[in-house]
């Protein structure tokens, strides 16, 4: 081995110390070097046949026999391709009005996006309200900017106001975010109604809080009218700032997303993703500019909407199958986006079951990735990802696990 060291020989930074990553992806991780043929309900991600491979094939041979394929390679513009700049405020004009192109800036993702915010508005100590359970990155990069998260419980509505305020009594300070998922949450499923949504909106304007709003799944309705967004609620209020990613609806390995915010945030936040990564990957943004501008993308979210709910409830009556009522057992009826949360009857721990269960062949992410302690006793299962005929079993394997954990080997 020409370099194999573990460790530095220097320290590092309080940060660098303390950081924290994503029990997520670090499954995804774990299952690449397994190299066993397991089924995977662990990762968010489209299934293999739900990725536009041949719309991108298109859209990348007419970049490449166009005027100026070499651009394609080249840096961009930190803010964003212009093109697929224009194409997106078209694109998300019905839902969200006219948006300046000013408060608009492309990111490798919506991570970078969930980064960005919490960069340019968290101090550390500062105290953050989260949704209980939330997503597992969005957790990691408040904690790893230094935030004091306090994880809010939800009911069927959203998240729990009346918890919230008591949250804030009893810290004694205001809180300076409030990171919120509010359609399809990740991992409940949860949707905030009208009313929530509103309230949550003028709590923030009281407090002095900025809302994150992450929206990775709204695309993805498979039942009921849309809401209004909290950025649409927000009416240029200057209160919430909201990530999205064509990740869920296009592919997760193009890295793309976008975010819309004040135009003096995006300017920070431009100059900040200088100090990143200069711009978004140049290739990608060229796709997916085509993408919008050839209707292809409004075609796959079409297709994806009638392919995914068959998918969930496939997922859901394997439950009902594997999962018999007398032990306890409780799921959400997600009506969009990609996840059933199951919660298991006490004392079983989602961790436990899920080692159970990759001995039988099956991956999910336990409950505490996203909340450390309510999480404990539920594990999250994505059923977008996996092939139809796999779901069956995987939930039979998850099932049979589960009479492992309760019975102790029966
Ligand atoms: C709630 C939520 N936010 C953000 C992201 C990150 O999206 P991306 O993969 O585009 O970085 C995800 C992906 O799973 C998500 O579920």
């Amino acid at each position: 081995l020409a370099f194999a060291v573990t460790h530095p020989s220097v320290e590092y930074s309080s940060g660098g110390a303390n950081i924290v990553g994503s029990a997520i992806d670090a499954s995804l991780s774990m299952l690449a070097a397994s190299g066993r043929p397991i089924i995977s309900f662990a990762m968010g991600s489209p299934a293999p046949e739900a990725i536009p491979t041949e719309s991108i094939t298109r859209a990348i041979a007419d970049i490449l026999s166009g005027g100026r394929p070499a651009s394609a390679f080249d840096y961009s513009p930190t803010e964003g391709d212009p093109r697929l700049r224009r194409a997106l405020i078209e694109w998300v004009r019905d839902e969200e009005g006219e948006i300046d192109p000013d408060c608009l800036l492309v990111t490798a993702g919506g991570m970078q996006g969930l980064d960005l915010v919490t960069k340019l508005f968290v101090s550390p100590g500062d105290l953050v309200l989260a949704e209980s359970p939330s997503y597992a990155n969005g957790l990691a990069t408040l904690h790893n900017y230094g935030a004091t998260v306090a994880q809010v419980p939800m009911d069927d509505q959203g998240m729990d106001l009346g918890a919230a305020c008591r949250v804030v009594a009893e810290a004694g300070r205001l809180p300076r975010l409030i990171y919120a998922i509010p359609t399809f949450q990740n991992p409940s499923g949860v949707t905030y109604s009208l009313d929530r949504r509103e309230k949550l909106l003028t709590l923030a304007r009281e407090w002095g809080a900025l809302i994150l709003e992450d929206d990775p799944y709204s695309q993805l309705r498979y039942e009921g009218d849309p809401l209004p967004t909290l950025l649409t609620l927000d009416a240029g209020g200057g209160f919430v700032v909201q990530v999205r990613t064509f990740s869920k609806i296009v592919a997760p390995g193009l890295r793309l997303g976008w975010l819309v915010a004040p135009a003096d945030t995006v300017a920070r936040m431009a100059a900040a993703k200088q100090s990143m990564d200069t711009c978004a990957n140049t290739l990608s943004q060229q796709v997916v500019a085509r993408l919008i501008e050839t209707g292809d993308l409004d075609r796959h979210v079409t297709a994806l909407r009638a392919l995914y709910p068959r998918r969930r409830d496939r997922m859901l009556a394997a439950l009902e199958r594997h999962f018999p009522r007398e032990v306890g057992v409780q799921w959400s009826r997600p009506v969009g986006g990609m996840f059933v949360w199951i919660e298991l009857p006490p004392p079983v721990d989602g961790a436990t079951l899920l080692e159970a269960a990759l001995e039988e062949g099956v991956a999910a992410v336990p409950g505490e990735a996203f909340d450390h302690e309510r999480g404990r006793g539920a594990i999250r299962a994505c059923f977008t990802g996996a092939a139809a005929e796999d779901i069956d079993e995987g939930v039979r394997r998850l099932g049979r696990a589960l009479a492992t954990t309760v019975g102790g080997g029966g």
